[in-house]
């Protein structure tokens, strides 16, 4: 018997030195005081043995098992130490492994193109100037030949400013829906000729879906001067496709109405992506749409204080978010609201 427990002994003790694993460990404890363990099963043969030999195994017996549990438990912490160890050279982190190269920041997509046309027209000339997000009904509607309760202004879905706790009369203050609020306020200044620019956010009440948000950018330009035709909005069409859309591209203008330009047109683009063959991002026409535009109205000048006989004027604005949606095959409008890390990183 006494021989029997030591054999135990032997043939576990390396077994336990050279476990490196938990689950390994778990094993070997389980063979020795499992429920049909070696040690476990042990003392039902102490009933066949002499007192005198009993007397001598007990404490061999309690012995070993001891040096066992011991010699268990010592290497479990051992174990333990080094996948602690090898845990504190692995990087712990968060993110999804495709998000953990180095990451740099950098200009959003929205502001990388912004400053590229704004530069672009910067070269010939033109000058920032920015109007005001919160708007008076005068300058975004009244001032551009659209007035009170007039059914063009249906043409934009708008986001009135509650009122109540200002002074200012109900239905006055609102979200700019386009960046044309800002000729009228250069306009009334009287400083002609004007030649300006502005690439800023415009709001609308809109039914938020992949193609419309209720946040969006415009980038338009305003001349006013002396002699200003319908050659020169041509030309400057023709310049700002070429350089956002490739030499290949063109514009087309076809009659459309605005309130405040006459004539009004839209301006299409030829499309890039079949040269004009005709495709799916065409809708099988050849052609997409990129901007409205016109030559100044009349009753603008009138309405800022400036003689319609003296000067003319030209405009254009179009929506960047759609043109970089188009570019870059972007599907959703809202990318650019969201802080989604995906297409953040990817532009
Ligand atoms: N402001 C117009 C819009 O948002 C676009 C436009 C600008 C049309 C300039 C004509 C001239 O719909």
């Amino acid at each position: 018997m006494e021989e029997k427990i030591s054999q135990i002994q032997k043939d576990y003790l390396p077994k336990i030195a050279s476990a490196t694993t938990l689950k390994e460990l778990d094993k070997i404890f389980l063979a020795l005081f499992g429920k049909s363990g070696a040690i476990t099963l042990l003392p039902g043969q102490f009933s066949k043995l002499s007192d005198e030999e009993r007397h001598r195994v007990g404490p061999l017996f309690n012995q070993i098992k001891q040096v066992l549990e011991d010699a268990i438990s010592l290497k479990r912490e051992a174990v333990r130490e080094t996948i602690y160890k090898s845990l504190e050279n692995e990087k712990f982190t968060l993110q999804p492994p495709r998000l953990q190269a180095k990451r740099k920041g950098h200009l959003h997509l929205a502001t990388q193109f912004k400053k590229e046309i704004v530069d672009l027209f910067r070269k010939l000339g033109f000058q920032q100037f920015d109007a005001p997000h919160i708007e008076l009904d005068k300058y975004n509607f009244e001032d551009l030949n659209i007035p009170k309760d007039h059914p063009s202004r249906d043409m934009w879905d708008t986001l009135y400013i509650d009122t109540s706790n200002l002074k200012v009369e109900p239905g006055q203050l609102l979200l700019r829906t386009h960046t044309s609020n800002f000729w009228p306020r250069l306009m009334e200044k009287g400083k002609i000729p004007i030649k300006a620019m502005s690439f800023d956010r415009c709001f609308r009440y809109e039914a938020v879906d992949a193609r419309h948000s209720h946040t969006f950018n415009q980038f338009e330009i305003a001349v006013v001067g002396k002699n200003i035709t319908m050659a020169n909005l041509k030309y400057l069409s023709d310049y700002l496709l070429k350089a956002i859309l490739g030499k290949e591209a063109k514009s087309r203008f076809r009659p459309k109405y605005y309130p405040f330009v006459e004539p009004g047109v839209g301006i299409d683009s030829l499309c890039v992506f079949c040269h004009g063959k005709g495709c799916k991002i065409c809708s099988g026409t050849g052609w997409f749409e990129i901007a409205g535009a016109g030559m100044i109205h009349p009753n603008v000048y009138t309405a800022t204080g400036l003689d319609p006989k003296k000067y003319t004027g030209l405009a254009w604005g179009f929506g960047p978010d759609r043109i970089l949606m188009l570019k870059h095959g972007i599907e959703d409008i809202r990318y650019f609201l969201e802080g989604d890390l995906d297409f953040l990183q990817k532009y």
